[in-house]
């Protein structure tokens, strides 16, 4: 896969082939994906979720069973993966946002659940900062911020061997190593993972005081956070 100006193009060419790329490119992808329905409070259930980065929807098909009577807000830059996801949940009223997170209208007190599944990686330090006070204030009081990403930082002395340890995992589906140079330039070109420790700081200065790390293998993190 060619390198592409800007997220939304790039996610327009990887949403061809997205799920088998990112079991084979995402190590824990699918631990972290099931993540976002294992782990909440019992009796939890939510009348309005908003997935922030919706991709193909894989967060979203792991709640519709849990959650059917839901109404559902799907946020994302790329086309293609919002046109995935019109025709994957073509028999459900949900409403789609074809935006940048910057443009799209974090309403308050308006969700009770407010999903990312490995979206925010994608986002500069000060905008992770400024994102998490909009989902704060965009969820209803108790309503749950669930987030699941790589969260490490570049200049982390240990990510060097997050990259070794990632490269022999890709390598067990791909080996002829293209997938890899292609993994790298998008992660040079697109990504700006942040240590977990500093993203829970500033949700914590966003106001959320309950914050949990629920799933981890290394830096690939699922954690929930309650407002
Ligand atoms: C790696 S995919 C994750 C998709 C899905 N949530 C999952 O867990 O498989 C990241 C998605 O976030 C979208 N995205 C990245 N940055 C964005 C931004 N600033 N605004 C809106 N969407 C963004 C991309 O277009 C892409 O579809």
């Amino acid at each position: 896969m060619k390198k592409n100006e800007n997220i939304a193009l790039e996610f327009n060419e990887f949403s061809k082939n997205y799920t088998n790329d990112m079991i084979g490119c995402a190590p824990h992808y699918l631990q972290l994906v099931e993540s976002f329905v294992k782990y909440f409070p019992e009796n939890f259930n939510p009348g309005s979720v908003l997935d922030l980065g919706c991709g193909n929807g894989n967060i979203s098909s792991q709640l519709v069973p849990y959650f059917p009577n839901a109404t559902y807000t799907l946020v994302d830059a790329s086309t293609e993966m919002i046109n995935l996801c019109r025709h994957k949940f073509k028999d459900h009223n949900f409403i789609y946002h074809n935006n940048y997170f910057k443009d799209f209208s974090f309403n308050k007190d308006s969700y009770d659940l407010i999903v990312a599944g490995f979206s925010l990686h994608h986002l500069e330090d000060k905008e992770k900062q400024s994102i998490f006070k909009d989902i704060y204030s965009s969820l209803k009081q108790g309503g749950i911020f669930s987030y699941s990403d790589l969260m490490i930082s570049k200049t982390n002395p240990e990510h060097p061997k997050i990259l070794e340890e990632w490269h022999s995992f890709v390598n067990i589906s791909f080996p002829d190593g293209e997938k890899w140079k292609w993994i790298m330039e998008h992660y040079d070109a697109f990504d700006k993972p942040t240590d977990y420790n500093i993203q829970i700081e500033w949700m914590k200065n966003a106001g959320f005081d309950d914050i949990q790390i629920l799933y981890n293998q290394g830096y690939w993190i699922y954690l929930q956070a309650v407002k």
